[in-house]
């Protein structure tokens, strides 16, 4: 099994780029920047990530990122995960990455731009990996911050693939963001939100209704409301899970309390992800892996799981055919 999920050919809809940050090149980077981290060894940094919610990973996930500060970090950053990723079969990766963030600690969108492009490119022409980019807003931060970085992105606006939410979703419901998403879909750019991680299935709804998006990042806690998940269902909105994630910051005990089984009864159009894999232990292939020992699905589920990330990628039909 282990060899057929490897060679599955894999869509990544849900990774949040600076979260793919391995321990290694934080240090190299770190060491290359002059910049002093807390922790003396890789170990410990690992040692680090013991997660209790979603708001203790976002505290060392903001403080990783800091090792990030020239074009060459970011495409360095890119590509390392890009390298991961085709070693484990995936063909395309739709990333987030959040520009607020770096803008906050003096690191410009064009220093962004410019390397996770060129990183996308590299992959293209040496890997065959194909891509896409999510710009996130985060949600913890004012509603009038995020229009502003989107106004600021003009120069990029053509080659965002789609706006997305992301960080602490409690107390930060999407109505806050209903102007921003407004001008993005003006802008004829795509719209996902994460929602419904930690966050009420009223939170799915408000980003269905008010945010217009074409895909909920996690949605895990629909199970909570029926008429959502028939509406889900009705609708065929994906959802891009994150199994590893959800037990590493607790939103489930253990791989065997995850509610993917029911989501998948339930008719949900669901697609697997790895999220932060530099964080939560492993990337596309390890939530695989860890979808079959817990659940035991059968090669056709997995299947049906990448096919469903294939056919909503953000990729041109004639990528879409070649590899469906
Ligand atoms: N959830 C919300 N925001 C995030 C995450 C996540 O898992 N990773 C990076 N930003
Ligand atoms: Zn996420």
């Amino acid at each position: 099994m282990h060899d057929f999920l490897r060679r599955l050919p894999k869509a990544e809809l849900h990774l949040h780029i600076e979260g793919s940050l391995e321990p290694e090149l934080m240090f190299s980077l770190a060491e290359r920047n002059g910049i002093r981290l807390p922790y003396d060894s890789v170990e410990e940094v690992r040692a680090a990530y013991d997660f209790t919610d979603l708001q203790s990973f976002l505290d060392l996930y903001y403080q990783g990122m800091s090792v990030l500060r020239t074009a060459e970090d970011f495409h360095d950053l890119a590509m390392d995960y890009f390298r991961r990723a085709s070693d484990e079969g995936v063909v395309h990766v739709e990333m987030h990455v959040d520009p607020q963030a770096h803008l906050a600690r003096g690191v410009e969108l064009p220093v962004v731009m410019e390397g996770l492009s060129l990183a996308r490119r590299r992959a293209w022409r040496e890997l065959g990996l194909s891509s896409a980019l999510i710009l996130a807003f985060l949600r913890d931060r004012p509603a009038e911050e995020a229009m502003e970085m989107l106004e600021r992105a003009a120069p990029y606006w053509e080659m965002l693939d789609g706006v997305g939410l992301d960080s602490a979703e409690q107390g930060n419901p999407p109505e806050k963001f209903v102007a921003v998403f407004r001008f993005a879909r003006e802008l004829g750019i795509p719209r996902v939100a994460h929602a419904g991680e930690e966050g009420p299935p009223e939170y799915i709804r408000q980003a269905l209704d008010l945010l217009d998006v074409c895909r909920i990042d996690h949605g895990v806690r629909c199970l909570e409301d029926p008429a959502l998940v028939a509406r889900l269902r009705d609708e065929q909105v994906v959802l891009t899970v994150c199994p590893l994630s959800n037990v590493r910051l607790r939103v489930v005990e253990q791989m065997a309390d995850h509610p993917l089984p029911q989501l998948l009864e339930a008719g949900l159009r669901l697609t697997l992800n790895s999220d932060d894999p530099a964080y939560f232990g492993g990337g596309m292939l390890a939530n695989f892996e860890a979808c079959h020992d817990a659940f035991g699905w059968s090669r056709e589920t997995f299947v049906a799981l990448a096919g469903n990330a294939l056919e909503a990628a953000f990729m041109s039909d004639e990528r879409r055919q070649a590899l469906l």
